[in-house]
């Protein structure tokens, strides 16, 4: 179904985000359908450019970040001229009052601002909006991480947006939040009979998140290197794939009350102080090694200051201590340079409380439910089932298996094609509420101060293996693993 038309200005029109994920994403939308004729979509940032140099900039683009296959000279030339641009100083008065007569052409249609920018420069982005007057009430503002690198920033940079735009006009994006397994899991949660009765500590043994990427850090080294894998993935990415893995089910699909429910997950997190948390965090950080075959650099040739201790992998047993999950573990895990790109939420079952079986039939294990986010996004059910045949009662472990991409024979969306329509549609669904952002940073900071206070550095870990041996041991204490895809 077509969203409205609408005038989508993106502020860092130029950049590496709108070029790699905002433009192709939109391309896809338009070449589905999704996009009506007459909508706009106008790049805006400091650099001097014309309408066609734009243009031009945007068709390169697309050409650079689409698959060969994807790209249709047809729907491109569509494309192209629903594309424009405006130069704008973020913080001086240069081409406001050009950006404002070109969407005062369309008064009436929904408007949605991406500030594809820096944080340090929200502030005087949304001033300039409000002043300028260009907030109606069909107007929207999108935001991205990082909001805040601490709960005291994290509140200024909401209360900068939240001075032009009310609560319901901004939307927080998590990219994670659009990939297809995660909503997925949703459907999987609340319009199935089958999980709810034992989706608790009286059935689930443990959960554990992973988000390994094979990249290091590349030339994002000054964001990252004032950053590191606990802001730039746990904060954010992880948590909220906890939250959706231990929320109760919400009345609706209503963004709120979605919302409310992760909330009170996050408010049941239970702290991390000086006592536990050399035992339940483990903090690495990659040295030279080889992925794919391929010799790698350690990060600290990659960053300006080589003596950094900013960690590029996070281990954390997390427990959220409520009713329905006390005594149940969430091991999350995320790290730049491991072996493979994989993301993955598994819940582990119980195992059955007695066996029936005679020796000899293969041992039972327990159920376990991967839920694949990237590659091969789909999921599996690992259950017992006797091997056919009339060899006697052997049991095995197999999984149902539905990869969604054999299953539906379709390409899988970005994530951010979802989400870039969502603003549009106005659903805040999978969009971060305020207040759960900061209260992801109240059970952030104490972690990042722990780490601080106690002197020691991250420990290295080799790239192209899954981070510090300590990560292993961190599981193992508890007489568990992390999970191998089998
Ligand atoms: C971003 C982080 O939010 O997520 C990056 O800033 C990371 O460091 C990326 O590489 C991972 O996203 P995905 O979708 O590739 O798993």
């Amino acid at each position: 179904i077509p969203v409205p038309v609408f005038d989508y200005v993106v502020f860092g029109g130029t950049g590496d985000l709108a070029r790699r994920k905002l433009l192709p994403a939109l391309y896809f939308r338009l070449k589905d359908g999704q996009i009506l004729e007459g909508s706009r979509i106008i790049g805006a940032s400091r650099r001097e450019m014309t309408d066609d140099e734009y243009r031009t900039m945007t068709s390169e683009a697309l050409k650079e970040f689409l698959a060969p296959v994807d790209f249709d000279e047809a729907v491109v030339s569509r494309f192209l001229q629903m594309v424009s641009y405006v130069p704008v100083d973020a913080a001086s008065e240069g081409g406001w009052d050009e950006l404002r007569e070109r969407l005062e052409l369309e008064p009436d249609r929904i408007r949605a601002f991406y500030l594809a920018v820096g944080p340090d420069i929200f502030d005087p982005i949304c001033e300039n909006i409000g002043k300028h007057g260009l907030v109606t009430p069909q107007t929207r503002v999108v935001i991205e991480k990082p909001l805040g690198k601490d709960l005291d920033s994290a509140r200024r940079v909401n209360e900068s947006v939240g001075r032009v735009f009310s609560e319901d006009q901004i939307f927080r994006i998590d990219h994670y939040l659009g990939k297809e397994t995660v909503q997925n899991l949703m459907a999987l949660r609340f319009a199935n009979v089958l999980y709810g009765p034992v989706w608790n500590s009286a059935m689930i043994d443990h959960v554990q998140i992973t988000a390994a990427e094979t990249v290091g850090v590349g030339s994002r080294g000054d964001y990252y290197d004032h950053s590191g894998a606990l802001r730039d993935m746990v904060q954010n990415h992880l948590l909220q794939l906890l939250c959706l893995v231990a929320m109760e089910p919400p009345d609706t699909l209503d963004a709120n009350s979605v919302r409310d429910e992760k909330l009170k997950v996050l408010k049941a997190l239970r702290p991390i102080n000086d006592e536990n948390s050399s035992i339940i965090t483990v903090r690495g950080q990659y040295r030279a090694g080889i992925i794919d075959g391929k010799s790698v650099p350690g990060y600290l040739d990659e960053v300006t200051d080589h003596a950094s201790e900013t960690e590029t992998f996070v281990a954390i047993k997390a427990e959220v201590a409520n009713w329905r999950w006390a005594g149940v573990p969430f091991y999350l895990r995320t790290g730049k340079r491991l072996p493979s790109r994989m993301s993955e939420i598994v819940i582990f079952f119980k195992q059955v409380p007695h066996s029936i079986f005679p020796k000899g039939s293969g041992n039972i294990q327990a159920n376990r439910l991967v839920l694949r986010l990237q590659p091969d996004e789909g999921m599996k059910q690992w259950i017992m089932i006797k091997d056919p045949g009339p060899g006697g009662m052997r049991l095995r472990h197999v999984p149902l298996d539905m990869t969604f991409a054999e299953a539906f024979q379709v390409r899988n969306p970005d994530a951010y094609e979802r989400l870039l329509l969502d603003v549009i549609r106005g659903n805040q669904t999978l969009f971060m509420r305020r207040d759960e952002v900061e209260a992801a940073w109240k059970w952030i900071d104490p972690i990042k101060e722990c780490w601080e206070r106690s002197s020691t550095a991250p420990k290295p870990y080799t790239a192209g293996t899954w981070g510090p041996s300590s990560a292993v041991a961190m599981i193992e204490r508890d007489g568990r693993n992390w999970h191998e895809d089998i």
